[in-house]
């Protein structure tokens, strides 16, 4: 993790805002109402974007508190550190980050645990609207797609390489198309003739060829950008990792606050905090001991009318909030197979060489931040 050069291809031709989705809602929700940010909390901001959340949060937190911030786009990290848009607030620190990682982000820094983490998942405006990088269907470009340009496979090299039923899968699940199949056949066809598709252009005429049936409103080659998006960004097991990791790194009455923009996405946030939040009966074993809950259910919110109409991108957003409550993060009560793994490692790594006076083995052993930050 280390900040990376802010010089790639596309940062001089940006010009596109963000406009924050949920901007009060989602930053009021990061703490209780009547008793505010804690004074001297630490709260973790994953998705910086271009700063929206990031900023309100910095108003409203107390002289003692701090942000760290997260974002895996080069360009997100050099709008916080460059040019008009930098923070240079000393209670501010910016880290290049997938969000899957950001308990050890904050393990490594020493920080930690967290008063409130926000996720405003999904791409910002300038990802999309910046033609160079291949979010697009509106432009033609090379078809990129990845969020951290920095490394990856690219949309283009995933469809170069991977078989007609991976394809097929991928458009499937994440584009929920009914054409996935005939998509995948006809650009594996064309790959075959030596005819690769590489450009957003060349993969909308492939798709506008395939699906006969068009969606009113809506272009034939929505599902299947998206589709090829998530894979590329692995954005639900990205997801996924992130939610597991509050488990262990949220202090008791930490706030979990996730903004999702589709229902694959919201599916996974809402299950999560139903999981860890609601009891289940078990009726083979009427007389269990009932299960400690390591979250409470707080709030799901959706953008207002007003919102809405100002900024259509908002109206598929899901706001839902979770707290955390006081039960200790354990093993067994986690069983999720990311925090088994990293509890295993943990264990075996303390059994190795006892410290003295070595903290809890419920919080992960943390890894260097690198040399990305900055106050
Ligand atoms: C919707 S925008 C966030 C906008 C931000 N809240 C603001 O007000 O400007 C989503 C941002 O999250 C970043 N992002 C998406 N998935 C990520 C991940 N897994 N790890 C880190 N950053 C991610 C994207 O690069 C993008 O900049």
């Amino acid at each position: 993790m280390s900040t990376p050069s802010p010089s790639t291809p596309q940062a001089a031709v940006a010009p596109a805002q963000h406009r924050t989705v949920l901007l009060n809602e989602a930053v009021d929700a990061l703490w209780d109402e009547a008793e505010g940010p804690q004074p001297d909390g630490i709260y973790v901001d994953a998705t910086f974007g271009r700063g929206g959340h990031s900023r309100l949060i910095l108003s409203k937190l107390g002289p003692q508190a701090r942000l760290l911030a997260l974002d895996r786009d080069p360009e997100a990290i050099a709008h916080a550190t460059q040019g008009e848009g930098a923070i240079t607030d000393p209670r501010f620190r910016i880290e290049h980050a997938a969000f899957s990682s950001w308990a050890d982000v904050v393990a490594g820094l020493g920080w930690g645990p967290v008063q409130g983490i926000l996720m405003d998942i999904g791409v910002s405006s300038p990802q999309i609207d910046t033609p160079g990088r291949g979010f697009s269907f509106r432009f033609d470009a090379p078809l990129d797609m990845r969020m951290d340009t920095t490394q990856g496979e690219s949309a283009a090299d995933f469809i170069a390489r991977a078989s007609v039923d991976e394809i097929t899968e991928v458009i499937r699940t994440y584009g929920e198309e009914r054409f996935a199949w005939p998509i995948a056949k006809a650009l594996v066809a064309l790959r075959d003739e030596g005819k690769s598709v590489r450009t957003t252009g060349e993969l909308s005429a492939v798709v506008a060829r395939t699906v006969k049936t068009r969606e009113a409103g809506q272009d034939p080659a929505t599902r299947t950008f998206q589709a090829l998006r998530i894979q590329v960004n692995r954005e639900l097991g990205e997801l996924e990792d992130a939610l597991d990791a509050a488990l262990r790194m949220l202090a008791p009455g930490g706030r979990l606050v996730v903004i999702s923009f589709h229902s694959l996405e919201d599916r996974i946030v809402k299950t999560f905090i139903a999981k860890h939040s609601r009891e289940e009966v078990d009726r083979r074993v009427p007389f269990a001991e009932p299960k400690a809950l390591m979250l409470n259910a707080v709030a799901r919110i959706k953008p207002s009318e007003a919102e809405v109409s100002g900024n259509p991108r908002s109206r598929s957003a899901v706001l839902r909030v979770a707290e955390r409550t006081d039960v200790p993060w354990s093993l067994e009560l986690a069983g999720t197979e990311p925090d088994r793994r990293r509890a295993k490692k943990v264990v075996e790594r303390k059994a190795a060489s006892p410290r003295p006076g070595a903290k809890s083995a419920g919080k992960p052993a943390g890894k260097s931040s690198g040399k990305g930050g900055r106050w």
